[in-house]
């Protein structure tokens, strides 16, 4: 029998705003999940208007704190299943806690949140009452991100020595917060972004490519949080050098002046027996270089087993759901990842059965909150002129 669609309730995404709009079409991607309800603004009027605009019809509410009242009170199946956090940063911490006392499952984009402390109490609401929780790591929904995690941790390349994960970006290389570029504006703003731009907003999707291909943590950072257009107050360019919990080293680096660079999200994995490269935008590919052999690039879709080089496949990862190959995969595939991965966890709180939030499907609030003590660590490595810091 056909399951009810879940309902989606949206925090944030009013008009002009970004990331709602590839998470609404993730959404409804199955045709397993819809959105039903928003607090679209924190001015309440508009934040209704905008809602009576939306693209299809969806219940409008005046603010996150009403929709959350109002559908927690709803019977099981009429009131919203989870909600999708998609405000600026400093405003993930409040809706998220109020949903979780609600008893309705988070989808929150990252970085978690603006302090270490709202992380960490963030983890224990979480973990005290056993709600799904998802951090919006969009890429590791990528399939080939899965298969580099494979790969890896499989032991395919040997022990990791060596990793540089990166993401590059050149949009605030001038002072695109004056042009009334909405999205660079709280970027800029520590009371808004937190205590790092650069590295908050794309560092932390760095470390965790890192550390969901790798299996590996950072443990120690040396790091410069730089700032190259004048007047502003945070990084616009995040250098870090890592120790890794192997005994390995990585740079895990961003910038957002590195002008040319759109979306250059990207890891070298460097192991003992061969080496693998991925980049996000060009997400259909995966390399691997070994030594004495020609370089092998694996096209998701036609991955075989044991082709000398692969073992036997993992069947989980063979039975995701994809399109054949050469109709190409990208951004919005890897969103839907992460929602059908979680729509399945929200299902089984919802029976009171068990699921397995382990992190090998999407990033869980302890990765969120991992995110934010990398860059308390690194601000205050930086502001040290660069020093280890463990964390
Ligand atoms: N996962 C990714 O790849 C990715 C990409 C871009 C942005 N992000 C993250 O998504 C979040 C939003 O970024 P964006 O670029 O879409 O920002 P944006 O400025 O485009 O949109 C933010 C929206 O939140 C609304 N908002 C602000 N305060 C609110 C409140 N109190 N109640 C209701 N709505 C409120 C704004 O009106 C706006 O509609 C950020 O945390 C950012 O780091 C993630």
């Amino acid at each position: 029998m056909a399951q009810r669609p879940l309902n989606v309730g949206l925090i944030g995404g009013g008009a002009g705003a970004f990331i709602v709009q590839p998470h609404q079409r993730a959404i409804f991607f199955d045709g397993t999940r819809r959105v039903s309800a928003a607090a679209l603004h924190p001015d309440p009027k508009i934040a209704l208007e905008e809602a009576k605009n939306w693209l299809y019809p969806i219940k409008g509410y005046t603010s996150y704190d009403e929709m959350i009242k109002e559908e927690s009170a709803k019977p099981l199946g009429e009131r919203i299943d989870y909600v999708l956090i998609v405000t600026p940063n400093h405003v993930h911490f409040d809706p998220a806690m109020k949903a979780i006392q609600a008893g309705i499952p988070v989808f929150c984009e990252k970085p978690l949140t603006v302090t270490l402390e709202q992380s960490d109490t963030l983890v224990k609401a979480v973990r005290d009452t056993n709600i799904p929780f998802c951090v919006s790591h969009t890429y590791l929904g990528h399939w080939t991100t899965r298969f580099a995690r494979f790969i890896v941790q499989s032991g395919l390349l040997g022990d990791v020595r060596w990793v540089d994960s990166y993401y590059l970006q050149g949009w605030l290389a001038d002072r695109a917060e004056d042009q009334g570029v909405i999205q660079a504006e709280w970027r800029v703003d520590p009371k808004q972004a937190g205590a790092s731009c650069c590295g908050g907003d794309i560092g932390t999707h760095a470390l965790m490519h890192l550390r969901y291909i790798t299996g590996l943590d950072v443990t120690s950072v040396q790091a410069h949080l730089e700032t190259f257009v004048e007047g502003r107050q945070l990084d616009d360019h995040f250098t870090t050098y890592c120790k890794l919990s192997n005994g390995g080293k990585a740079l895990v680096r961003a910038s957002q002046i590195a002008l040319g660079h759109k979306n250059d999200l990207g890891i070298e994995v460097n192991g003992t027996k061969g080496s693998l490269l991925w980049r996000q935008e060009f997400p259909e590919e995966l390399t691997i270089l070994l030594p004495g052999q020609p370089d092998r690039t694996y096209f998701r879709g036609s991955v075989a087993p044991n082709d000398g080089f692969l073992g036997d496949l993992p069947e989980e990862l063979m039975a995701e759901p994809t399109i054949p190959p050469g109709h190409p995969e990208a951004f919005h595939d890897a969103f839907a990842r992460l929602h059908r991965c979680f729509e399945t966890d929200v299902r089984a709180y919802e029976e009171g059965k068990p699921w397995n939030d382990d992190g090998s499907r999407y990033a869980t609030v302890e990765d969120g909150r991992r995110g934010i003590a990398f860059i308390a660590a690194a601000v205050e490595s930086s502001a040290q002129g660069g020093g280890w810091v463990d964390f």
